[in-house]
């Protein structure tokens, strides 16, 4: 195992044992409409930070969280970590299951070093760029979903929608098309259910790179595709993308979103 991977996997779960931690006590701030966060957010964040400082002070680091503490990080360097913390903070405030830490180490375009950590399941997904993706060290292997009608879609719609929300009309096209459709409310465990199999699809137009960068890679590693709404290319700093089984399926959703409502 690589060790960019081994420190990735190793921080990713200082992370979850803050999460966990803080569940019996912990604080909770509104930052935006409908976007909560936490004492545990922050103790997450501030303890894989300083764990990859120790090891890796010349590189950058980019966390979803502004902390009262600069995060310190060398702007300058070819090697990133892009840190979510706790994705899934309003299933966290509501002690619902279905959250975790997003770890990924970016070297100039590409991601190359990729965990997930669900602490409340002790479930640990986790792909390097020359390694097959693996949950708690067993190999995964995405659905041989091919038909849209015959897929559970899982989706990730704005932290607040209105009827005027645009991803409405698109929502409504997949959840016609679609076997069935989840919105459970952490975009980096949803993509590593469709590299595991457990989702045959995942859409998002409103997700940041910090939530996606580990899953991206453990979607591609486990063998399912990633691509942009259109079907192309996913650009990492644009994250508005289409994850799916198979190329079929891919296809399928792609063609669902282009018909007019
Ligand atoms: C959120 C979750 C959710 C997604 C939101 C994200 P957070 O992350 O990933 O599934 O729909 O767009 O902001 O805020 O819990 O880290
Ligand atoms: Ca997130
Ligand atoms: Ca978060």
């Amino acid at each position: 195992m690589s060790h960019f991977l081994a420190l990735c996997r190793d921080v990713a779960r200082i992370g979850g044992r803050q999460l966990i931690d803080h569940q019996a006590h912990f604080r909770t701030h509104e930052k935006g409409a409908n976007d909560f966060v936490t004492d545990a957010d922050l103790a997450s964040q501030r303890a894989i930070h300083d764990a990859l400082q120790q090891h890796f002070p010349d590189h950058g680091f980019l966390g979803e969280e502004k902390l009262d503490l600069p995060m310190t990080g060398n702007r300058q360097s070819e090697y990133c970590w892009i840190v979510d913390p706790l994705d899934g903070t309003l299933n966290y405030v509501h002690g619902l299951q279905s959250f975790s830490v997003s770890v990924a180490l970016r070297r100039g375009a590409r991601i190359i070093a990729a965990t997930v950590y669900d602490p409340w399941l002790d479930e640990l997904y986790s792909a390097c760029e020359d390694s097959p993706a693996t949950l708690n060290d067993q190999p995964i292997r995405p659905s041989p979903c091919q038909a849209l009608g015959e897929a559970l879609v899982v989706v990730s719609l704005p932290a607040r929608v209105s009827s005027e929300s645009p991803e409405l009309a698109d929502f409504l096209k997949l959840l016609y098309g679609a076997r069935s459709i989840r919105r459970l409310g952490s975009a980096a465990l949803n993509l590593c259910y469709v590299a595991a199999g457990r989702l045959d699809a995942y859409w998002a137009t409103t997700v940041n790179l910090w939530d996606i960068a580990a899953g991206c890679l453990i979607v591609q590693q486990a063998g399912a595709g990633i691509t942009d709404v259109s079907g192309q290319r996913l650009d990492l700093d644009q994250p508005r993308f289409i994850a799916a089984a198979t190329p079929e399926l891919g296809r399928e959703m792609v063609a669902a979103l282009q018909r007019s409502s």
